[in-house]
């Protein structure tokens, strides 16, 4: 695991971006593909993927972008709906052409219809080869996508109710706390860990607690981002605040400053 922690959100943005770019660089297959998150996490790191086009340093125009998560029972078009976030943020930022965008159809009626929905979504990963680099955030309570404290850490795509709390956060997006969707399709954990990169952003201190649970607790249900210790290539990217409760933080600084110079 590589902890990177950079003086603010738009550098860690930076790193990320660097992060991702290089991962997309080692993808084995003919068109790359690029897991996204949603959340004001990853914004900086859209943006910067942005510039990086912009400059010719990068280009989206071949690759698959595949959405972590989707509510459940908001109609097709709604505008918090993960595939039109994902539209604004991301395909519209770099350059991703919509139709290479797949998001889980959370929008169908009953519990047959969105079991099936989510095994279409494996199957459409699995199709395009598996998810070269996953751009994740973390939830204040240490969420993953939308996998809640208690999600098996072998889960695939499912339908998952969400917590209070995660109802409390995302209000923000909605007239009122009772419009959030009370459901979700997400990919589960074990998907999550199929990726060949994790890359996760988190910034500010309202994720410091999540953050050093997740990176130096226990690998636990109770924390799903504590699976990230599990996977053998995982960066994550933090500003400052959000690396205040890590206690490994020098070991992290000096592994990032690399082999001395000889
Ligand atoms: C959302 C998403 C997650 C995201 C998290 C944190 O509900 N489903 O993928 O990482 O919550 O969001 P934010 O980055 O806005 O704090």
């Amino acid at each position: 695991m590589e902890v990177l922690v950079a003086p603010g959100p738009e550098q860690a943005a930076e790193r990320a971006a660097a992060a991702v770019l290089d991962g997309l660089a080692r993808a084995a297959g003919p068109a790359p593909v690029l897991g996204l998150a949603t959340g004001s996490s990853p914004l900086g790191l859209y943006r910067a993927l942005g510039r990086a086009v912009a400059q010719g340093r990068a280009d989206f125009a071949d690759t698959h972008g595949v959405a972590l998560d989707e509510y459940v029972g908001l109609p097709p078009g709604h505008p918090e709906g993960y595939r039109q976030v994902l539209l604004r943020e991301v395909c519209s930022v770099v350059g991703l052409a919509p139709e290479r965008l797949a998001v889980p159809d959370g929008s169908v009626a009953d519990l047959d219809a969105l079991e099936r929905a989510a095994a279409d979504y494996e199957a459409r990963i699995a199709a395009l080869g598996g998810v070269d680099v996953q751009i994740l955030g973390i939830g204040a309570n240490g969420h993953l996508g939308f996998n809640e404290p208690g999600s098996a850490l072998a889960s695939r795509t499912r339908v998952k109710r969400l917590s209070a709390r995660t109802r409390r956060d995302n209000a923000r997006f909605f007239p009122g706390a009772d419009d959030v969707p009370t459901h979700c399709l997400t990919q589960g954990l074990g998907t999550i860990l199929d990726a060949r990169r994790l890359v996760l952003v988190a910034t500010g201190d309202g994720k410091a607690d999540a953050v050093a649970a997740a990176l130096e607790g226990p690998l636990t249900a109770s924390v799903p981002a504590s699976v990230l210790q599990w996977h053998p290539d995982t960066v994550v990217c933090l500003d400052e605040d959000a690396a205040a409760g890590l206690r490994n933080r020098q070991y992290y600084d000096d592994s990032a400053a690399g082999l001395p110079e000889s």
